[in-house]
């Protein structure tokens, strides 16, 4: 399962997908996780271990991978580059793995305009295209807003992609944006998770106000994410009702693409 996660900046989204990470590891998944936020997070929200995300640099900013793999250093535009780079390497060689999720960061590419055609974009495009076609269970792919930065090719590698979204008119007014972004590029399985839900209103809110999409379920509102968030460890830890409810979803996103749970059976 290719599963992108999106929605307006804040929502929860870093939380939402560092919590299904360890919902399908439990779940007996593999589980790669991608960061694409331009300032990572979600290694923090998945309660990785400090030295280990030291050791861990964004794809972008390794300037020498991108001008091994490409023929050219980043910054540059025009001259002559390889548009197809090898990047079957990357996802273990620059990854950290803990409590069987296997973290990877992108980091920001200066954007030229959707058509920008430089190293760094070209060689992260590759390498998001290679993870969603490569056969690890499950890939998700926190991503810092809508699906603007989300290529033809990486769109059509995609399975579900979850817009979060909080119970706010706001928020689900972005998730409208979204999904008319989302049909465009022809993603097929597209779906709403409720988020910071603190009462039968707020999810009666998000279930009415949802722009023609599928609420999946609801994640609370809930004092383990700050918790998690300031003693250093995984949200996933922190709140027995929020493992609950990722379960809940993550088994009906498990149905809707019709898989089969790796341990039933
Ligand atoms: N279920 C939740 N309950 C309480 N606070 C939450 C919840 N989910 C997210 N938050 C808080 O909202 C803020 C944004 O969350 P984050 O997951 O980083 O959002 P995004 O990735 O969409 O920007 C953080 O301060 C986080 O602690
Ligand atoms: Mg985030």
């Amino acid at each position: 399962m290719k599963i992108a996660v999106s929605g307006k900046g804040g929502v929860g989204k870093t939380t939402a997908t560092a919590l299904l990470a360890y919902g399908y590891v439990a779940r007996g998944y593999q589980v790669l996780a991608v960061d694409a936020d331009p300032s990572p997070c979600l290694g923090q929200a998945l309660g990785f271990p400090e030295d280990l995300l030291q050791g861990l640099r964004p794809i972008a900013e390794m300037e020498d991978l991108i001008a091994e793999r490409t023929g050219a250093q980043p910054g540059t535009m025009g001259g002559y580059f390889r548009l197809n780079p090898r990047v079957e390497d990357i996802p273990e060689r620059f990854s950290a793995l803990h409590r069987g999720v296997r973290l990877l960061q992108l980091g920001a590419v200066e954007k030229g305009g959707s058509g920008c055609i430089c190293p760094e974009s070209v060689l992260l495009r590759s390498l998001v295209t290679h993870i969603l076609l490569r056969r690890t269970d499950v890939v998700l792919l926190d991503m810092y807003a809508g699906v603007e930065h989300l290529g033809r090719a990486t769109a059509d590698a995609v399975d579900a992609m979850i817009i979060v979204v909080e119970p706010t008119a706001r928020s689900l007014g972005t998730a409208g944006q979204i999904r008319a972004l989302a049909e465009d590029l022809h993603l097929p399985h597209l779906y709403l998770v409720g988020s910071k839900v603190a009462s039968a209103e707020d999810r009666e809110f998000i279930e009415q106000h949802s722009p023609g999409l599928e609420v999946l379920g609801h994640l609370s509102a809930d004092e383990g994410v700050r918790d998690a968030d300031r003693a250093g460890v995984a949200v996933y830890d922190q709140s027995p009702r929020l493992v609950a409810e990722t379960a809940t979803i993550a088994s009906a996103l498990e149905r809707r693409l019709g898989r089969e749970n790796p341990s039933v059976g």
